[in-house]
């Protein structure tokens, strides 16, 4: 998530700025910008890298005026790089603009701009739109705004200058979050309430579809079609750190309850209708019919994802498809078939091992794919083509948003493989595809309905808080979701925790289950779903205590069970995208239960750089 910070008033702008943008830090950035107006003209100072080479750039020369705009970027279109670096300009430099968020339709308007002899000096979306602002501007910044935004779509907030009007800056919200606070003769915009709270207390949070005239006396609110909009402010109790948490005790939990919005941003733009568009996959139709194998290699949280990813795709495309672990890959001596694929995932890009069994495949003639949280990460480096998961910063250790952020990407390939490879038909493809597209709103549901997954687990966790060893149980695609929840458990928790395949327990682990031994299960999977309960039968038998996580509509499941987190009915393709969400809930109240760190657990870092 990108940060924006913006000022009116009295004061000089760009020291402001800078301040809110370093209360933005948390969120992550890999460059940063400023925008003031002054005198006729726009100063911009900006840099790929960290604040302190913006605050460096400023030291040698700060604009001198009184409203100003700063940005701090999460690259999703384009590298990390001065020129890409946000504000953005039009070629008279009278117009500056700050973006976060995705605009789907940015390729078509550039290529309509270009055709019309228009040149760009950046490689992102944002640029696009001042080039819009500045075409349709006739001495009214707010309705050029409201011209150029009604061209783009996707999921953003934006805010604009021009020195023309060097007392006012326009914002428009789309989905991503911006908040006005109000001083004594002085206006500050932000998409975060921390950069808020050194100057005022006193906010208002803008809603989707909403257009901000803002100046040093107030602001003018409307909807985008120019209606009028009443609007209560709110007078923020939070401490900085409450806010950098927007309200939740810790950033997992605060991550978790991101899952809408980054599984609908994993989507953005990539898919119309069934047809999937991945912007920085190169490979060519014949590649896709010449593939014959597919390697997936990851760590951790990821390689869980790489396990759904195996069955996903290997189920989905007849294509033999194995998922290995990245430490073990790189010391093998792996057989590589020509006309190979690697889906080497990683949220940080930077996994030693992975880094390692991702190059070994590549170096083997295996045609590499990233699928990574981090634009211009190690991994991206080594890659033929890449699938960004556009999770934003995620800075629990404990990953959560972007597994399913990796799921989604994962289902993205194969659905574009299918059809490319002739094994998915239309009618086929069309309801994947359907069934993704409901995945954000489900998402949604599950995590805000009524008495539901949240109060249970918290509920359940108090009973499994002082247990020592837990047992996650599914088959196929479920054993690839109980993996993932096996792991947040202990790796939050402390608590020891195992995952195996359903069949598995009767080869010996059964000696393990006695009275009130805690076994969690996955059970989505029709073709499998009777022959999961019959293990449950097993295990009830012994004296276990079983959680289930099961399907809204499975009226079954509670005759086998003790508890039931229930989730809405998906494909079971897509089952593990809801299914995890209870058992990432599961283990934040058992760890919170049990007093724990949470966000920054024992002898973990959030990237292992090293062997
Ligand atoms: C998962 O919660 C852990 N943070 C850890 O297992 C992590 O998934 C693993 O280290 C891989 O990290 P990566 O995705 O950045 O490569």
């Amino acid at each position: 998530m990108c940060g924006i910070m913006g000022y009116v008033g009295p004061r000089p702008a760009s020291p402001i700025i800078l301040q809110g943008l370093e209360r933005l830090e948390y969120r992550g950035y890999d460059s940063a910008g400023v925008a003031v107006a002054d005198g006729g003209v726009i100063e911009i100072r900006k840099s790929a890298g960290k604040l302190d080479r913006l605050r460096q750039k400023l030291d040698e020369s700060e604009p001198a005026g009184h409203i100003g705009i700063g940005h701090t970027r999460w690259a999703t279109h384009g590298p990390p790089t001065d020129e890409n670096a946000h504000p953005h300009t039009d070629p008279t430099e009278k117009f500056a603009i700050v973006h976060n968020g995705i605009i789907e339709n940015y390729f078509e308007l550039r290529e309509e701009l270009r055709a019309s002899g228009r040149e760009f000096a950046s490689d992102t979306d944002t640029e696009v739109l001042v080039h819009l602002i500045a075409d349709e501007y006739d001495g009214d910044l707010a309705e050029a705004i409201r011209a150029a935004v009604k061209r783009a779509t996707g999921a953003y907030a934006l805010v604009a200058v021009t020195a023309h009007e060097p007392d006012t800056m326009v914002a428009v919200r789309m989905i991503r979050p911006l908040v006005i606070g109000f001083g004594q003769g002085e206006t500050f915009l932000a998409s975060g309430i921390p950069a808020l709270l050194d100057h005022t207390r006193d906010v208002l949070v803008m809603e989707d579809g909403e257009l901000a005239t803002i100046s040093a006396a107030g602001i003018i609110l409307e909807k985008l079609d120019g209606t009028p909009v009443e609007r209560d402010h709110l007078d923020i109790d939070w401490d900085v750190e409450q806010a950098e948490k927007g309200g939740y005790a810790h950033f997992m939990l605060k991550e978790i309850f991101e899952q809408p919005r980054v599984v609908a941003d994993s989507l953005l733009g990539r898919l119309d209708g069934s047809a999937v568009t991945l912007e920085d996959v190169k490979w060519d139709s014949d590649f896709e019919q010449s593939l014959e194998k597919i390697w997936i290699t990851a760590c951790g949280t990821a390689f869980h994802a790489g396990l759904a990813g195996k069955e996903m795709l290997e189920g989905l495309l007849r294509i033999p498809t194995e998922a290995v672990y990245a430490h073990e890959l790189r010391y093998r001596d792996p057989i590589v078939e020509p006309n190979s694929l690697t889906l080497a995932i990683s949220q940080s890009g930077e996994t030693a091992d992975t880094l390692a069994a991702a190059r070994l495949l590549h170096e083997r003639g295996s045609r590499l794919v990233a699928i990574t949280n981090v634009v211009g990460s190690a991994l991206t480096h080594y890659s033929d083509d890449v699938v960004y998961t556009r999770a934003g910063l995620e800075i629990s250790v404990a990953s959560t948003k972007a597994y399913t952020a990796m799921l989604v990407a994962q289902y993205l390939v194969a659905l574009r493989l299918g059809q490319s490879r002739g094994v998915l038909d239309t009618a086929r493809a069309s309801e994947v595809a359907a069934a993704l597209e409901a995945l954000p709103s489900q998402v949604e549901s599950l995590l805000t309905r009524e008495a539901g997954i949240d109060e249970m687990s918290r509920y359940l966790a108090t009973q499994l808080s002082d247990e020592n060893d837990i047992y996650f149980i599914g088959r196929g695609l479920d054993y690839a979701v109980a993996t993932e929840g096996s792991l947040k458990l202990k790796e939050i928790s402390y608590l020891h925790s195992e995952a195996m395949p359903a069949g598995e327990l009767k080869h010996g682990t059964l000696a393990l289950i006695t009275q009130g031994t805690p076994v969690i299960v996955v059970n989505t999977q029709a073709h499998v779903y009777d022959k999961t309960i019959s293990a449950l039968q097993e295990v009830k038998a012994r004296g276990a205590s079983v959680i289930a996580v099961a399907y809204d509509d499975d009226s079954e499941i509670e005759h086998y069970t003790d508890h039931v987190l229930r989730i809405p009915r998906t494909m079971d393709l897509l089952s593990p995208v809801l299914s995890i969400v209870p058992l990432q809930l599961l283990a934040y109240h058992v760890a919170d239960a049990r007093g724990l760190e949470i966000d920054q657990p024992r002898n973990l870092a959030k990237s292992v750089t090293v062997e």
